[in-house]
Parts: structure tokens; sequence; C-alpha cells
């Protein structure tokens, strides 16, 4: 495979860059015609920001596993395509060539397809990371159905919420997945959410960990007795849906400011030329490296750069089962040496994690092929930064901070390894065809030097096309704070070269680990406990999760055991969406500070909540300004 919009000098993105801004049509098109298409576009781009209503590639029709697959197997169809690193180091690790990707994958498409998928419906993928998470999205494209994988994390009740928005008609599912030391139960899981969804007619049922499990007669189904069925030659291969450009590929869900989290539809042609072109230019990816990005494909970031843009580069991408900490620190490091991994893409509460276990665990690790490492989720503090440099990647593996998001379907802003500067704690500058601006809160663009809002100012191929069933949610929530622009929801300052450091959320919606959670969304989980009358939740520095989950409750009763009832409510929240959004701390209040019209004022509580002691700004708009001074004094550590 060779790239020939692969950039190889700081002079060439300027050049590039320039192109890409004044004829970005022109650009787009000289990078997507080095992809398979069954049929050429009739047009390049098609947009405006006001309904939204974004076109790229129009009329075009393709298969994007032709593009991770079929292409492959002329040049390279012994060349790994996926290699699989188990959570327990002693069970053997697998390795897919690119035929034998292909031909899983077009098994599993029969398997769909005898099951009664057809294109278009929607297929929930509730899995572990094992292999055949990859080989179940890879299945649904190339038979043109809509993937909807929801992170193993969450809860029945988050499943059911987003198979009724999505309408998902069949799930993808393990017996139960291992991860660290414990071992989940993701059947019985989907089992639960399924009591609230008739309309679910199949579930495929992979086994993993072998836990007992329920598999009702008709509705379920074992993964191993429907590939046995297609083990033949003549089911060795599918031949892939044709696709229009804009169809959708997938849908996955985020949180945002309100309670209830959108379905993210990302379409096949645009994302597959945009993730692949920021693929193969962030990481300088060359064939033959081994790249192995330590992220879950339940989020975007493994959708993006652990499944297609890697196999559509043609590149070896090494996925992993377990946790960084188990069987110990070293797992990473053990695992870098084992495959001789050149690039790593990690998240910053990984590395803030590791640090704490100090370098013995990294010392007895031979780390030399390292040639380029990669940061995202969340703002990478410097600290971790220069102990990622120094300590992993021994001074000479450029550091690339790539910031993007669940809606941007692939990396906006970020150095190229090398080829462009780094600077400790910026993204740095924006890729190709990718125009940011700055705005003040009424909308005025900063321009040099200054902070403000971070918004886009033309489409890129890989930007959101809609929220699923509700395209208005995805015009109020991205394109109206700003007419003409999309809003990231993020802030954001840049320096004299141009160079962007994004500082954060701006909205109700924190980041925990790297992990997108809207306050609103914890908030109702809270307000479900029986005892509760009214909460509110802020974010505070954590020095692991980057953010932690800090929870004013209003409780009905006298407390007669808070520690137990703080329990309680955390077992209410993991219920209602999952594990990751339990409050580390829960303070009882007796009010919230809130305004005369009743908004309760969360600068405040985050204010408090950060360890300020004074300095709370104007507080003339409180109903009780009382309240401020009772709710400090009761501040948990
Ligand atoms: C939010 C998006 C992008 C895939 C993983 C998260 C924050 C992401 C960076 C970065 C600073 C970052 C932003 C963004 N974020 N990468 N390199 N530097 N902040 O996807 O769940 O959609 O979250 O993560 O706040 O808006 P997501």
């Amino acid at each position: 495979m060779s790239y020939p919009y692969q950039i190889h000098s700081f002079e060439q993105y300027q050049s590039v860059y320039e192109q890409s801004i004044t004829h970005p049509e022109a650009f787009w098109e000289s990078v997507a015609q080095h992809f398979k298409w069954q049929k050429k576009w009739d047009k390049i781009l098609d947009w405006n920001f006001t309904e939204p209503n974004v076109k790229w590639f129009s009329g075009g029709k393709l298969n994007i596993t032709e593009n991770a697959l079929d292409r492959h197997l002329q040049e390279n169809p012994n060349g790994i395509a996926l290699i699989w690193e188990p959570n327990h180091p002693n069970e053997k690790e697998r390795r897919f060539t690119y035929s034998q990707l292909h031909e899983e994958v077009c098994r599993f498409a029969h398997v769909l397809k005898n099951n009664g998928v057809s294109k278009g419906d929607r297929v929930c993928i509730y899995m572990g990371m094992v292999p055949e998470l990859a080989i179940a999205l890879l299945a649904c494209a190339r038979i043109g159905a809509i993937h909807s994988v929801i992170f193993g994390g969450f809860s029945a009740h988050s499943i059911s919420d987003r198979l009724h928005d999505a309408k998902a008609t069949f799930v993808v599912t393990c017996d139960g997945a291992f991860r660290g030391a414990k071992e989940i139960a993701l059947k019985e899981i989907v089992d639960d959410a399924l009591l609230a969804c008739d309309f679910v007619q199949k579930v495929i049922v992979l086994t993993r960990t072998r836990t007992p499990v329920s598999m009702i007669k008709v509705r379920d189904v074992w993964w191993h007795d429907e590939m046995k069925k297609v083990s033949g030659e003549q089911f060795a291969n599918f031949e892939a849906e044709p696709m229009d450009a804009e169809d959708p590929l997938f849908i996955l869900y985020t949180s945002g400011s309100t309670g209830k989290p959108k379905g993210v539809v990302h379409t096949i042609g645009g994302y597959m030329v945009f993730t692949t072109f920021s693929f193969v230019n962030v990481f300088q990816y060359k064939p033959g490296d081994v790249y192995f990005c330590t992220a879950d494909i339940g989020w975007v970031t493994g959708h993006s750069y652990i499944v297609y843009a890697p196999l559509c580069a043609g590149a070896t991408t090494l996925m992993f089962e377990g946790i960084p900490t188990f069987p110990d620190a070293g797992r990473l490091w053990d695992m870098v040496d084992k495959f001789r991994v050149n690039i790593l893409y990690t998240a910053p509460t990984a590395l803030r994690s590791l640090m704490s276990y100090g370098l013995e665990p990294i010392v007895k690790h031979d780390l030399s092929s390292l040639k380029v490492l990669g940061s995202v989720g969340e703002p990478i503090n410097e600290e971790a930064w220069f102990w990622f440099n120094e300590n992993i990647g021994k001074g000479k593996c450029p550091i690339v901070d790539t910031w993007w998001q669940t809606e941007t379907g692939g990396i906006l802003i970020s150095n190229l390894a090398g080829i462009t500067p780094a600077k400790p704690a910026f993204a740095t500058l924006p890729l190709p065809g990718v125009q940011p601006v700055l705005v003040d809160e009424q909308g005025k663009e900063i321009s040099g030097v200054g902070s403000g809002n971070l918004c886009m100012k033309f489409p890129w191929p890989a930007i959101i096309r809609t929220t699923y069933g509700d395209h208005e949610r995805c015009r109020t929530n991205y394109f109206t704070a700003y007419p003409g622009l999309y809003f990231s929801g993020d802030g954001c300052l840049r320096d004299k070269d141009g160079n962007y450091r994004i500082t954060g959320r701006v909205d109700d919606v924190l980041n925990i680990s790297g992990h997108r959670i809207g306050t609103a969304e914890i908030e109702n989980a809270i307000n479900a406990h029986t005892g509760v009358v009214e909460s509110a939740v802020v974010g505070y520095p954590h020095d692991i999760k980057g953010q932690g989950i800090y929870a004013y409750v209003i409780f009905k009763d006298d407390l007669d055991d808070p520690d137990l009832t703080r329990k309680d409510i955390a077992s209410t929240v993991a219920h209602i969406i999952g594990a990751i959004a339990k409050p580390d701390k829960i303070q009882f209040v007796n009010s919230l500070p809130k305004t005369r019209s009743g908004k309760i004022m969360r600068r405040i509580l985050r204010k408090i909540a950060e360890g300020e002691t004074g300095n709370f700004g104007d507080l003339t708009a409180l109903l009780d300004p009382s309240v401020v001074e009772q709710i400090q004094n009761g501040k948990l550590d």
C-alpha cells in the first residue's frame, strides 16, 4: 500500500493546508480517488450548516469493507491485518491476515443475512474486546446494516434506551467479557435490557467466558453454530453490498447537556476518506508498522482508529482485551515489547494511572520499536506529556495530541508525527481541510492570539450528518449556538503560531477518564433513587480520571447511615447508566444555590467542588446566599 496523500514535511503541510482550504473540493477529491469506489461520485460536496445538510461524494457507490479488506487481498493477502491480545497473558494471541479477516467477515455477513438482517437494519453490538467484535462491525458494513455499538460498561437500562431509539431489531453479544480480574456477564445484561424490547428478533451470542447464559428458543442463537452453517468454500466470500456514499455506516451514542444520549450518525464515504487520511498523516503510518490503539471499540476512537482507518490503510492493528494494570502495570509495555509495536495511541488517564506505579514496570521491557506516541480523549497535562515522552518514547518519539470528538468522526486538530512541531499540552494545528475558528460568547470571531469557543466553519468529510431519528436535535445541539458554524462544546486558546490548546468543555458535559457523560444524565439517574429530592452534579479535578463526578444531593429524610445511602445512590446510577457514571463524591445538602428564577448556579457548586474557599464571584442573583456557606462547610475531601 502506498499513500500518495501522506505529507512528508512541514513545508508540504503548509502548502497542502493552504490548498485544502482554498479548494476544499478539489483537495478531497484528490484524496478520495485513492480509494476503491464501485461508481464515482457525481458531486463532491453539497452543504449548508443551517439545516444542517452535508453530503460528500454524492452519487458515489462503494462498500467500506472492500477498502478495508478486499483491496489488500491482491497486494498483501498474508499481511497481518489484526492481532488480538487476550486479557490473560497466558492465553495465546490470535492473528488474522487480510485474507483470513476477509473470510471471517464474509462468513459472518452470511450469518447476519441467514438470521434475517437486511441492508439498513440497525444491529446493536454489545461485546467485549474480542476480534469477533471487529468482525461484527465489518460484517454489518459488508451487508449495509447500520451498527450501533454499545460500550460493555453500560447498563441494561442504557442498552434498552438505545435499542428503542435506533429501533434495532438485532443484537450481537457475548456470554461474558474478561476485564482484568473481573468477568462481566454481558448476555445477562442484554437479557435484562430485552425485557423492555420485544421488537428484537435475534440475538447472536458469541461464547468467550462460557458463563451459563439463558438462551431463548428462536430468539437466541450461538455465534459458533451459525458460523458452522457457513463453513464451506461457497461462503468464503460475500459480495459487498453496493452502498451510497451518504448511506449511514453507524450510529454511536454520546452524551450531551440534556438527559438523553444522542445517536451520532456517520455516513460511509466521507468517514472512510477522512479517517484513513488522518490516520496515515497524524501517525505517519508506514507499511509494515505495528499500530496499537488501547481504546475500546465501544467508543469512537475504537471505531475509527482500531477498525476502519487502519484497515483501510492496510495496516496491522493490534487490539487488546484487557486493562493496562492487569496482571500488573507493565501490561502495555509487555505488549509493545512482544509485538514490536511502532505506534502507540493511548489516553492521558491511562498514562496518569501508570505513572503512579513508578518506572519499575517499564524498565523490564524493550520499548525500542516505538516510533510514534499518541494521546486522545482529554487535554494531556504537561506532567503526563513529559513522562510519556521521557519514559516511553525515550525522548525520540514524537507525541501526537489528537483532538476530536464522536461527532467529528476523526482527528481534526493534531500535530503530524515528526512532521509538524509538537507543543506539550497543545493539540497544535488543524489537519488539512479543517477550518477552526474561535468565537466569543456573542459569536464574534476572535482572530490571532486569544481564547474562545471552538467551532468549525467548513465541513470536513467525516462530520456528523444527523442525530438518529431526530435531525432537529442535531441542528440545535451543534449548529444554532453560532449560526453558520459547527460548535464543538469545547473552550480553546490559540497561540501566536496558530497552535490550538483545548481547555475543556464549556457545556454541562463531564470528561471522566476520556469518556463523555452529561451532568443532566447523572442527575436524572440520581433523582430516580426513592429518597432523593433534588441533585446537582459537577466535575472536579481528579488525579487519574482527569475529572471526577461530584454530586450535591438533597435527601428527603434524615440519614441514619449516610455512607450506605451514598452506596445506594451510586448503585442506582450504575443500574441506570453504568458503573462509569457513579459519582465519586456525594455531599448531602439542605438546599442548592438557586437564582430567584429557580436556576441552579452551577458555577458556585463547581468552585466548591474544586476546593475554592472564597471568591465565588457575584452572588447577588442568589435567592439565599447563606446556602453557599452551608454547602462549603459540608464539603467532602
Ligand atoms: C471530547 C470528545 C475523540 C475520541 C475520544 C473522546 C475531549 C478529546 C482531546 C484532546 C483535549 C480532548 C474534548 C472533546 N477531547 N480529545 N486531544 N485534547 N480534549 O470522544 O467522547 O466524543 O469526547 O473529548 O472535550 O469535546 P468524545
